[in-house]
Order: structure tokens, then sequence, then C-alpha cells
């Protein structure tokens, strides 16, 4: 699917495991202003060798992305899950912290830190107590692995201005978003095909992250198995009823997402547990697993803040009158926080 083509600023790319999705935002007086947005499925299945990534990659960006010229883009960190830590400091010149954080990470990461790449930021500053102190995020990442993605993607035809990492990218498009749910406590989940990335904010500053190895891809599978169908058929139960399918499906469906909402709210319970809170403003679920029909709902039955799908567009002009892309709406929330990203 390709809706909208112009030419200007930077494109969000998002990869995933089971889609390509690519949007480009410019800002406006009043924002932020939708021009290019398309998704393209990736082969899937056990006829997909990941050593084919980078031909299915430049398939789909081609289909996507119709620039001459090299696209300026953001796309995701595609490698293992990232480590993210939590760290507070004194206040202190800017340079000094560079040196601190790097001694800080060295106690905290348990690899080499010469193989890794270590990026971090000010999160927010507590003015509570008599220092001041900077509450930082780290984000640190395997260097073989960004070098690896960043030569790839040249290699695709993208001029690549940062690989971001999930949580950070979907941040940017809940602050962007969603700027009068920052109160309090708010939960983000983005449930993809192969994995769910699970992010708690307290008053809009990232204090929690974790990755589940779980996803929609596993539902299909289940299904697959379990009433001996191919991999599509199994995909077209799954998504065409969910909830409301007959009991043969709907019995493995709910057996699979119970599984999915006991593993959330362990990462609940320990937030809990850590930081003494109590109460959960909301919690927003973004990406395609979100859309099983009645989802929602039934998730929502198991905690007592409000659910709500993700409406990745509703602070961006231009989506309005695109039904298709509404339509699968969450599926976009990381495209859009990687293009905010770039263009911020
Ligand atoms: N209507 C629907 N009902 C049920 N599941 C759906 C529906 N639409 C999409 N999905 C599921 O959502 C998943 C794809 O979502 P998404 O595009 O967010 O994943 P991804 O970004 O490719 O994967 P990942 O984030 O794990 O790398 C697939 O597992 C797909 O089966
Ligand atoms: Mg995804």
């Amino acid at each position: 699917m390709s809706w909208l083509s112009f030419h200007k600023p930077f494109w969000g790319i998002d990869i995933g495991a089971s889609s390509v999705k690519a949007v480009r935002l410019e800002p406006i007086r009043k924002g932020m202003q939708l021009l290019d947005i398309g998704m393209k499925n990736l082969p899937m299945g056990e006829d997909f060798h990941p050593e084919n990534l980078s031909e299915a990659l430049a398939e789909a960006l081609d289909a996507l992305i119709h620039d001459k010229k090299r696209p300026k883009a953001v796309v995701n960190f595609s490698g293992k899950t990232p480590l993210i830590r939590y760290l507070s400091l004194p206040v202190m010149p800017k340079d000094e912290l560079a040196e601190a954080v790097k001694w800080e990470a060295k106690k905290l990461v348990s690899f080499p830190m010469e193989e890794m790449l270590l990026d971090y930021f000010i999160a927010a500053e507590d003015q509570s107590q008599d220092i001041k102190r900077y509450e930082l995020v780290l984000v640190v990442v395997e260097k073989n692995i960004v070098q690896k993605q960043w030569a790839m993607m040249n290699k695709i035809g993208l001029d690549l201005l940062a690989i971001d990492v999930n949580p950070l990218s979907l941040l940017s498009a809940v602050r962007f978003n969603h700027p009068n749910d920052l109160k309090g406590n708010l939960i983000y989940l983005d449930i993809g095909a192969a994995k769910t990335d699970i992010a708690i904010l307290k008053e809009g500053v990232l204090r929690f992250t974790r990755r589940l190895e779980m996803g929609g891809e596993q539902i299909t599978r289940r299904l697959e198995t379990e009433l001996n169908v191919s991999y599509d058929q199994a995909e077209r139960m799954k998504c065409e009823k969910g909830m409301a399918a007959e009991e043969a499906i709907q019995t493995f469906l709910k057996e699979e997402i119970d599984r999915f909402i006991v593993e959330v709210q362990r990462s609940v319970d320990y937030y809990r547990a850590q930081f003494r809170e109590t109460v959960f403003s909301k919690i927003i679920l973004m990406g395609g697993g979100a859309l099983l029909p009645g989802f929602a709902d039934y998730f929502s039955g198991y905690f007592d803040s409000d659910v709500m799908l993700d409406d990745p567009f509703i602070a961006i002009s231009g989506a309005e009158s695109l039904s298709d892309v509404k339509m699968i709406s969450p599926r976009f929330s990381t495209g859009i926080g990687l293009a905010l990203r770039g263009n911020c």
C-alpha cells in the first residue's frame, strides 16, 4: 500500500518482523503534516531465510518510496533487545556528564564497553533535593550489529540520519499525540508480530521498559498447528473474527492471549513494587497485535486502568481522509515516532 506521494523531509521507516511501515512528516506552523505513508508486508514463514532480508527490504522500500535521490531516513534498530538503563547523577557540565555516564555505564552493563555503543539523554531534572540531579536514560546496543544495519541501509539506498530503539521512538509519538495523558503513570504496549515492547512513563518520563518475545505471529502459528491449516489461512481465521470466532478457534486464541496478559501483569507488578506506585492512568495499545477483534476489551478486563487503541495520527494533519490507514493506525505508531525523531 502506498497512499500519498510528495517530496521532502525525513522518512521514519519502521522495519518490523512482518512488514515495513514508512511515514514522512513535515513540521508546519501548527504541528506536523503527513506527507507520505505506506506499508508493505515482508515475506514470512518457512520459505523465508534471514539472509534474504536485505533483498526483501530493498523491494519493500522501492514500492514505498519514490524519491530518485537517496531518501533521508530514521529507522528502528532491528537487532536483539537493546539495553535500556536508568541513572540519576548530580547536575554537572555536559562534557563531565558524558564522562560520568560512561563510567556509570560500565557498572550497569555486563558486556565489554568497547563492543557496545552507548547513547543517553536527560529525561528530567529532579529539583526536589538540595543537590539538583539529572534523571538519565541510557541506551546500549552491540556496536557490530548497528554497523551491519547501517551498512545494509546504505546499500539499500537510504541516507541514514539515525537508528532509533523502539521504546524511545514510541515515546516521541506518545508525547506528541497524547500530551494530556502524561499525568501520573502511563503504560504503552507495542504488540508486533514477533515481540511486544512494554514501557511505563511517570509524568512523561520513561522509567521502565521490557521486551516480551511474544506477538501476533505466535497466535497464528498456534492456529496453524492446532487446526492443521496453512499460515495464511490461520492468519485470516485470527484477523477476521478474533475473539468472536467459533469456539474451536477462540479457545486457542484465549490461551495464547492469557499467557501474554500474565507476562504484562508481571511487568506492571514489578513496576508497582519497585516504584511503590498503585495507580495507572491509561494503557495505550499499539502495533498490529492490538487490532485482533475484541482484544482491547478482553485485555481491559484484566486491568483497572482505561485501555485505548492508539491513534498515532490524532495530532497530525493530513491523515483524516485516509480510511485504509485509519483502520490499521496502531501499526503506524512506531513509524510516526521515528519520523518525529527525524523532524523535531
Ligand atoms: N486485524 C487484525 N487482527 C489480528 N491480528 C492482526 C490484525 N492486523 C494485524 N495483526 C497482527 O499484527 C502483527 C503485525 O503487526 P505489526 O505490523 O505491528 O508488526 P511488526 O512491526 O511487523 O512486528 P514487530 O513489531 O514484532 O517487529 C501480525 O502478527 C498480524 O497477524
Ligand atoms: Mg513493530
